[in-house]
């Protein structure tokens, strides 16, 4: 394959293109926004942290976008991962997420969730005034990790909610693992439902065969990617791309707006422009490498006594990311959070760390040295901090999740009035805030749903071992928010989860 220059790919990425060519051509603004490009003569301070913003509009393109520059941008992408329609979001996968709950459906419609749903698409469930069934997540035997949503569990779903309208997946998992999602879109379509699925951690996916193939390919009516966690973007770059034989194109475009600033940082926007023509130009090359590194930081890592590490020889083909690189410290008996201070201290910050779990984030920016110096960090790391072998949490959080029940819907909830009570007495109250270990802000406890004994001993001891617990108004959890006894009764007080096939 040919590899273009850095011209070559600002040939393809007409974004990037005006974001190089912006300093040439930009005069002495009277549009904002206010730092103009000179902030620097303000204050030394600021120029560096303002260098490089541009805005969209009256940089990029003109403020009338006479240019189309965006809008050819977002069709070059659109054309790559097979979407009829794509937008380029400033504001995460979190708006993006929000963009679909918006467009999957009507206020009242039921809606099937994957139980590990980001923060994101539940706070997009009480915008749009969509009620969740909750999808569980399967939890792997061995490793202890969620698999996905199987199909049982769908089609049981499909036939106790005939009336919904879509399904709402997130692919892959935080570690990696991918469902079955041919089967399952296949069965939801069958059914009627359009598949929204949340790709954030999956822009690479779909350049290279020995990776996940992307949601769209595989069926999908529409994916959300955070650019800015694997590929080469600037935080806070999402994409999110739709075909419209189910989803209304009018419909997704108002959603989109609806929550985007009006003011999107050309930057940014650039950015995701050119991370895909990136991707479009050296992907399976990028891709080959990257999957490379990590299988051999794999073997490495998996020579240190007791210390497991899933890799996509360990799942069905196509069913994990080859570039995931989930280290677990059970068998091995090393605390995860020392292990954790130990890499910062030594300048290798990770992106997930607890009691058991260390999750570094390997990227086609990654080079074979840089995962050396991880991998020499981390067994050094683990080596330092030895411990008795710890046994497999009896409930893996992901069951603790799916047997937690509704009480009302989320966005009843929110809107209900609530008060703080201390945790010991919020057993059996209806929770009127998103409660979650962070990372990955995968909510254990929803607005809407009964607090159970079961949901707290996660938390606490999730806690306990180090890990923030992020949303709540009281993140150290002595006190919780629940809904007001006199508003528990509100519409919605019915049963919303559809029990696991696993009946544990
Ligand atoms: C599965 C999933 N979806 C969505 C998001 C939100 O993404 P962003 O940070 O781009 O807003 C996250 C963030 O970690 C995530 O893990």
């Amino acid at each position: 394959m040919e590899v273009p220059g850095e011209d070559g790919l600002r040939a393809d990425a007409p974004l990037l293109a005006a974001w190089h060519s912006f300093a040439g051509r930009v005069g002495t603004p009277f549009t904002i926004p206010g730092h103009k490009t000179v902030a620097a003569a303000l204050d030394p301070a600021l120029g560096p942290v303002l260098a490089g913003d541009v805005p969209l509009y009256g940089g990029l393109d003109t403020v009338k976008l006479a240019g189309g520059v965006l809008a050819d941008a977002e069709d070059r992408a659109a054309r790559l991962w097979g979407a009829h329609w794509c937008r380029f979001s400033v504001g995460g996968s979190t708006h993006a997420n929000q963009v679909l709950a918006l467009a999957a459906g009507r206020p009242g419609d039921e809606v099937l969730v994957a139980r590990n749903a980001h923060r994101s698409t539940l706070l997009g469930l009480v915008l749009a005034g969509l009620t969740p069934v909750w999808l569980p997540t399967t939890v792997d035997k061995r490793f202890g990790i969620p698999i996905g949503v199987s199909i049982e569990d769908l089609s049981r779903a499909l036939t106790a909610h005939p009336g919904a309208r879509a399904v709402l997946l997130v692919e892959p998992s935080y570690l990696g693992a991918v469902s079955d999602r041919s089967a399952l879109i296949e069965l939801a379509h069958d059914a009627g439902l359009c598949v929204l699925v949340d790709q954030a951690w999956g822009a690479h996916f779909g350049f290279h065969p020995d990776y996940p193939a992307h949601a769209l390919a595989v069926g999908a009516d529409a994916m959300v990617l955070s650019a800015h966690k694997t590929l080469p973007a600037y935080s806070q770059a999402s994409l999110v791309l739709a075909r419209t034989d189910r989803l209304d194109r009018h419909r997704l475009e108002r959603a989109f707006e609806a929550a985007h600033t009006t003011s999107p940082a050309g930057s940014v926007l650039a950015s995701i422009d050119g991370a895909r023509a990136l991707m479009a130009a050296r992907g399976p090359e990028l891709l080959d490498a990257l999957a490379g590194r990590v299988a051999a930081a794999r073997d490495r890592l998996r020579a240190v006594p007791g210390v497991e590490v899933p890799g996509p020889a360990d799942f069905p083909p196509g069913r994990f990311d080859p570039a995931k690189l989930v280290v677990l410290l059970r068998g091995n008996g090393a605390d995860g959070i020392a292990v954790e201070q130990d890499l910062i201290a030594r300048g290798r910050p990770v992106e997930l760390a607890d009691q058991d779990t260390i999750v570094p984030i390997v990227t086609v920016a990654d080079t074979q040295d840089t995962v050396d110096r991880l991998v020499d960090g981390l067994t050094a790391a683990v080596r330092a901090h030895p411990g008795p072998p710890r046994p497999r949490p009896p409930r893996p959080v992901d069951d603790v999740r799916a047997d937690v029940r509704a009480a009302m819907t989320p966005r009843d909830a929110f809107f209900a009035d609530h008060e703080t009570v201390p945790v010991a007495r919020a057993v059996g109250r209806v929770c009127a805030e998103v409660v979650a270990p962070y990372p990955p802000g995968v909510p254990v406890l929803v607005p809407g749903e009964v607090v159970t004994d079961s949901a707290l001993a996660v938390l606490t001891g999730a806690r306990r071992a180090g890990t923030r617990i992020a949303y709540a108004a009281d993140p150290t959890l002595a006190t919780l928010l629940v809904v007001a006894r006199k508003s528990e009764t509100g519409r919605g007080a019915r049963p919303l989860a559809v029990p696991s096939a696993d009946g544990d």
